[in-house]
C-alpha cells in the first residue's frame, strides 16, 4: 500500500526516534489475529500484543461491531452529572473480576490517567479520613507509571525523568527487586523478599504516618519483566497495614489475565487497596483505563460530602466514553466466553520454556518471566540501549514485533496464541539475534 512520504512529517510520534522512523517507516496497515502487515505487504507476528494491549488478538469483529452499534445509538454523553448504561455494566463486570472488597471503578482514558487518578483518590481519602498529614508517596526504582506528572514523579526510569526535573516533591523510592543471583529465574525468584524492608527504613526515616501510599507494579513490566520475589508483595502489604499506608498495585500491564488470573493481585494472593488498569480492558481497541478501589475508600470519600454535593472533584471529558464502554463490555465477554485467562495460565509453561531456549545465546544476558510475559535482556554493545533499538527494528523487518525498553525485549503474546505462534515468535527472535553475532 503506497503512502505519501511527505505526509510523515507532521505527526510528532511518541516515544519514537522520529527522524530515524521517518527515514524508513515501520508502517502497519492491517492487523488480524496474531499478525499485522506492513505497507510493503510484509507479515509480522505480534510478540508483545502491541504494547500488552490485545490478549484476544487483533481485529476482533465482536468489539468493532459493538462500538459501531454504540456510536449509532448514543455516541457521546458527558459523564459529569449524566450517565449511560454501558459504564455501569462495564464497572460491574470489572468488579466481578477484582478481589473483594475492591468493588468501585472510576474510568479514565489511559494508564497514565489511571495513575494520576489513583494519586488523587489517595489524597481525597486521606483528607476525608482526617489523615491530611500523609503527604508522601513511595514508589520504586525501575518503575513505570506512565507519563503524566504524577506518574513521572513516581517513575524509576531515568530517561523518563531527566528531561523533566520539575516533578512532585515528597516521593521516595525503594530499590527495585531484581538482583544478580536471580538471573535466569523462571517464575518468582526465591531470593529478594528482604527488599521489601526498604519500606520499613523509609517509615523509620520519614515516619510511617506521613506516607500516603505505596505504588508498585506487581511485575515491573516496562523495565523488562521484573517478577516479584516470593513473599515480597505480602511483606509490603504487612508493612503498609502496620502504618496505615494505602497499597496501590499498578496493573496496567498485568491486569486482565497476563499472569494467568484476572489480576496479579489474585495470582500472588495479595490484595492492595487500589488497582489501576488500562490496555487490555478494551483489548486495546479504544483508549480506556480505570482505577478500582476498596469499598471503604469509595464510602469514606463519598460520605464525607453533603448530600447533593460533588464528592470527588476529578474526571475527564471522555471518562467512560460510550464507545470505550462498548469496547470494554465486548472485550470482557470475549475473555469470559473463550476462557482466555485460563488459556493464558495453560499456555504459560510452553511459552516460558520456549523463551528459555534462548538461554545459551551469546547475546542473552538474562531471562525473566511469569505467566504470558517474559523479558529477554541482551548484553549491551558498549552503549546501553543501542543494541535493543537496532534489534527491535531488525526484528520487525524479519516479521516479528517485540516491544523493547533499552536492551530488554519484552515478549507478551496474545492469549489466543497457538503453540505454533509461540514457536514462530521465539524462532524469529533467535534468528535476528544470530544475525547480530
Ligand atoms: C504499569 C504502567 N502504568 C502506567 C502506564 C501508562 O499507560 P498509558 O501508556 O496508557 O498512559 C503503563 C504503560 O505501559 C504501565 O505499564
Amino acid at each position: 500500500m503506497p503512502f505519501d512520504v511527505n505526509s510523515l512529517e507532521n505527526h510528532w510520534m511518541p516515544f519514537s526516534a522520529n527522524r530515524d522512523f521517518k527515514a524508513n517507516p515501520r508502517l502497519v496497515v492491517k492487523s488480524e489475529g496474531m499478525y499485522c502487515w506492513d505497507y510493503k505487504g510484509g507479515k509480522v507476528i505480534d510478540g508483545s500484543s502491541g504494547l500488552f494491549c490485545t490478549p484476544a488478538g487483533h481485529g476482533r469483529t465482536e468489539i468493532a461491531e459493538a462500538v459501531y452499534k454504540q456510536m449509532l445509538e448514543n455516541d457521546y454523553i458527558p459523564h459529569f452529572q449524566l450517565g449511560h448504561p454501558g459504564s455501569f455494566e462495564l464497572a460491574e463486570r470489572v468488579s466481578r473480576l477484582l478481589p473483594d472488597p475492591i468493588n468501585h471503578v472510576f474510568f479514565t482514558n489511559s494508564g497514565s490517567e489511571s495513575v494520576e487518578t489513583a494519586m488523587k483518590i489517595v489524597m481525597a481519602y486521606n483528607r476525608a479520613n482526617g489523615q491530611s498529614q500523609r503527604l508522601r508517596f513511595v514508589s520504586r526504582e525501575r518503575a513505570y507509571h506512565g507519563v503524566n506528572m504524577g506518574g513521572v514523579s513516581l517513575a524509576g526510569m531515568v530517561k523518563n525523568r531527566e528531561t523533566f526535573p520539575v516533578t512532585l516533591p515528597n516521593v521516595v523510592t525503594m530499590r527495585h527487586t531484581h538482583t544478580p543471583e536471580q538471573a535466569f529465574t523462571k517464575g518468582q525468584p526465591d531470593t529478594g523478599a528482604e527488599l521489601a524492608e526498604d519500606l520499613v527504613r523509609i517509615c523509620e526515616t520519614y515516619g510511617g504516618s506521613t506516607i500516603a501510599a505505596v505504588f508498585v507494579e506487581p511485575i515491573a513490566g516496562s523495565t523488562g519483566t521484573l517478577v516479584p520475589p516470593i513473599g515480597y508483595l505480602k511483606r509490603l502489604r504487612e508493612i503498609c497495614d502496620e502504618h496505615g499506608i494505602l497499597l496501590v498495585f499498578d496493573e496496567v500491564i498485568t491486569g486482565f489475565g497476563r499472569t494467568g488470573k484476572a489480576f496479579a493481585s489474585e495470582t500472588y494472593g495479595v490484595t492492595p487497596d487500589i488497582i489501576t488498569m488500562a490496555k487490555a480492558l478494551t483489548n486495546g481497541a479504544i483508549p480506556m483505563g480505570a482505577v478500582a478501589v476498596k469499598d471503604e475508600i469509595y464510602n469514606t470519600i463519598t460520605n464525607a460530602s453533603p448530600e447533593n454535593a460533588i464528592e470527588f472533584f476529578h474526571g475527564y471529558t471522555y471518562s467512560a466514553h460510550p464507545a470505550a464502554c462498548a469496547a470494554g463490555i465486548a472485550t470482557q465477554k470475549i475473555y469470559e466466553d473463550e476462557g482466555l485467562f485460563d488459556r493464558a495460565a495453560d499456555m504459560s509453561q510452553y511459552f516460558l520454556d520456549a523463551v528459555w531456549s534462548l538461554k545459551d545465546h551469546e547475546l542473552v544476558k538474562d531471562l525473566r518471566g511469569y505467566g504470558m510475559m517474559a523479558g529477554v535482556e541482551l548484553h549491551h554493545d558498549g552503549v546501553g540501549g543501542r543494541r535493543g533499538t537496532q534489534m527491535q527494528k531488525d526484528m520487525f523487518w524479519n516479521g516479528l514485533h517485540v516491544k523493547f525498553t533499552g536492551d530488554n525485549g519484552i515478549l507478551a503474546p496474545a492469549f489466543v496464541a497457538e503453540r505454533s505462534h509461540i514457536d514462530e515468535i521465539v524462532d524469529k527472535f533467535r534468528k535476528t539475534l544470530d544475525a547480530h553475532v
